[in-house]
């Protein structure tokens, strides 16, 4: 039987980042995949691949809206879909491959198939046993479909399909004004498809800051987005041709159709635990099945960790490497430590929206005495330059030690922009720490220090 000190199920961004840590650290490491792939769904069906059709659809719009202005005369560009997805498809093996060489530098033993617990000491992967000392579940999740309703991924899609689509369709309906709503939405949004939202809610992004939602829909519509706000999807029947889904009003309970060639449900994602026979270790899930942890990551079951979108928290690849990292640490004897209240969030469409801590609203429902400092990008000579100044920077300090608590932030690389805010929050610095910082002429940069200036005495530039 093969023997390990420690062993990662799941070779996601939380799973392999864990595995390479260990092995820096000493620890003898194998990680347990399942797919003929590594890399989870961040690089193989999310992150990278949607990242990859994002740039795509993005240059294929720049160059038809705004080439000409710029006195670059092109015929009108046209799709080739089938080569768009190859360039994704080329994206997504040069990822993956990555790990296999950085498993391979770092002498990370790679076990196919997947793994189920016989006891808390041993795995059994294709009928063979492997034993360690320590494991760490990071088997991530899946998309959770509606009322049942079963993915068929060519008409009634998850993002895994929405990536994967034999043609751009002519018009879908996007269930979820969420992250993966609005990122798909607008890859096929910028190709020519017709695209309606369906929201639960009365705003998109639920849960961000109330400006950026406000301002963020506002772009979308411009961008020819149609969305029906506090909408209740109730239904989805396929069609001889197409889709067609039933929503109620929530005000008005209202019932109504919509036909489309395709709908994408993206009402959320679930962890994923099958296959694991965990009550073979009685490790402790609640109800929204996710593997309960203690501050330190530790299941119930004391010498077995678990990380990522399988636990609590935002499902976020970044958040579930600062988990892998920490508990790579702790298991190698070390303090692993992650700070939850600067995890950045990034959508990324056109204009980027990017938030990091706590929005105006949560910190005033807390009682906390704050000032806002705002900052348009029409006042951004950078931004000018690339047609892309709708948008601002937010930034919320403490009114009594000016200390910032958060900030918000959608336009051009906000997504970049956002982690100055980060490593500031880190430092625990003050808006006039980031005020008195020089930042590049001309830079996006710059609208974060304005925001910054604005929580003093004013912006130079509005
Ligand atoms: P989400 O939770 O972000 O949004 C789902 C939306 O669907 C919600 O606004 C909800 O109100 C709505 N909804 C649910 N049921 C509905 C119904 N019956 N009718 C109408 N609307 C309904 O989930 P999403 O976008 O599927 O993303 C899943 C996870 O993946 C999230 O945790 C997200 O953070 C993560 N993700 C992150 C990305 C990023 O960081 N750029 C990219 C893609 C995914």
């Amino acid at each position: 039987m093969d023997k390990f000190d420690a062993i990662v199920i799941g070779s996601g961004p939380g799973g392999y980042v864990c595995a390479i840590k260990l092995a820096q650290l000493g620890v003898n490491v194998a990680c347990v995949e399942g797919n003929a792939s590594l890399g989870g769904t961040c690089l193989n069906v999310g992150c990278i691949p949607s990242k990859a059709l994002l740039n795509a659809s993005h240059n294929y719009h720049n160059s038809i809206e705004n080439f000409s202005k710029m006195g670059i005369e092109v015929e009108r560009p046209s799709v080739n879909w089938s080569k768009m997805l190859s360039y994704k498809d080329a994206m997504i093996k040069d990822n993956t491959k990555g790990i296999e060489y950085l498993f391979k530098k770092n002498k990370i033993t790679l076990i196919n198939g997947w793994a189920s617990f016989v006891d808390n000491n041993t795995i059994s992967v294709n009928g063979k046993n492997f034993e360690a000392d320590h494991f760490v579940i990071a088997s991530g999740s899946e998309a959770t479909s509606l009322n049942n309703i079963k993915f068929d991924e060519q008409v009634i899609v998850s993002s895994t399909g929405a990536l994967e689509l034999k043609k751009i369709p002519e018009k879908m309906i996007v269930i979820g004004a969420g992250v993966i709503g609005l990122e798909m939405g607008s890859i096929y949004s910028r190709l020519g498809t017709e695209i309606t939202i369906l929201e639960f809610y009365d705003k998109v992004l639920n849960g961000m800051d109330h400006d950026i939602s406000k301002n963020f829909k506002s772009i979308l519509q411009k961008q020819g987005f149609k969305f029906h706000l506090s909408s209740s999807v109730s239904n989805i029947a396929k069609e001889k041709k197409g889709v067609k889904v039933t929503y109620e009003e929530r005000n008005s309970n209202n019932s109504y159709e919509l036909y489309a060639d395709v709908v994408l449900v993206a009402t959320g994602r679930k962890p994923f635990t099958e296959n694991l026979k965990l009550e073979n270790i009685g490790v402790m899930i609640n109800p929204k099945g996710q593997i309960e942890t203690d501050k330190n990551w530790r299941t119930t079951t004391k010498n077995i960790f678990a990380i990522g979108d399988v636990t609590p928290g935002p499902m976020l690849a970044h958040k579930a490497e600062e988990e892998g990292i920490a508990v790579a640490e702790i298991i190698a004897g070390q303090a692993g430590h992650v700070n939850f209240e600067v995890i950045p969030s990034v959508v990324y469409t056109d204009p980027e929206v990017a938030s990091v801590g706590k929005t105006e609203n949560e910190l005033k429902e807390e009682g906390i005495d704050i000032k806002v400092g705002k900052f348009s990008f029409m006042g951004n000579g950078r931004a000018k330059t690339v047609f892309s100044n709708s948008g601002f920077v937010k930034v919320i300090a403490d009114s009594n030690n000016d200390r910032i608590l958060g900030a918000h932030i959608i336009g051009p690389a906000a997504g970049d922009l956002i982690h100055e805010i980060c490593v500031a929050m880190e430092f625990g610095a003050s808006t006039e720490d980031l005020a008195r910082t020089c930042h590049a002429h001309p830079t996006f940069s710059e609208a974060v220090r304005e925001a910054a200036l604005a929580c003093g005495v004013g912006a130079i530039h509005s």
